[in-house]
């Protein structure tokens, strides 16, 4: 069974980036995968100190564990002020390197108030997990006005974006198998 990190980009309250990723969590969960959803919001309080680039506090190994032992990751990043949110690129650079990313399969949606869906966002994170060496799968997908794109019991309205989510996640699937890691 493929192990799967989601990565909700965001530790804002209420964040419909958190609403999507526990969707998205429920279509790779039918699909057979065995799926960890990280909430940035949950990180801990002492990650946040100077102290932290040199040592991290215990409290923050349950993610970066789950960074470690994914076989693949999905970052879900919304878009703010034309890029990720900073809480993102700091949880990034608190990860373990080059092994959290390196030879690691990565997906990526995007998603935004906007008419753009994060699509700058995405860019530049597919250029930091490039540097990294991570191997990115290429079908992203982008959630514009995500605001409208949810019911009441928040989850995606529109048939067909909702189509286009479940192909990238059994195409990741897939990909993961193909060029990932080997079992253990
Ligand atoms: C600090 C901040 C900056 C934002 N900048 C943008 C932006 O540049 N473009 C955009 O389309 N939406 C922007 N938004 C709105 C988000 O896209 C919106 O909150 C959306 O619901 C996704 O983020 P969430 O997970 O925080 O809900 C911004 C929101 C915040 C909190």
């Amino acid at each position: 069974m493929k192990k799967i990190a989601i990565i909700a980009g965001t530790n804002r309250k209420g964040s419909n980036t958190l609403k999507v990723a526990k969707q998205i969590r429920e279509m790779y969960q039918k699909c057979g995968a065995d799926v960890e959803l990280l909430d940035l919001s949950q990180l801990p309080a002492e990650i946040f100190t100077p102290d932290a680039y040199e040592t991290k506090p215990a409290s923050f190994q349950p993610f970066s564990e789950a960074v470690l032992r994914s076989d693949g990751l999905v970052i879900i990043t919304p878009e703010y002020n034309g890029g990720p949110p900073g809480i993102l690129k700091f949880f990034i650079d608190m990860l373990k390197f080059p092994e959290s990313f390196d030879s690691r399969p990565v997906a990526f949606i995007g998603i935004a108030a906007g008419n753009w869906g994060a699509l700058r966002p995405v860019e530049q994170l597919q250029q930091i997990f490039g540097y990294r060496n991570a191997y990115i799968y290429p079908r992203r997908v982008f959630i514009p006005g995500v605001v409208e794109a949810l019911n009441d019991g928040d989850k995606i309205k529109d048939a067909d974006l909702k189509l286009r989510l479940e192909t990238q996640v059994e195409g990741f699937l897939e990909f993961v198998n193909a060029v990932g890691r080997q079992e253990n």
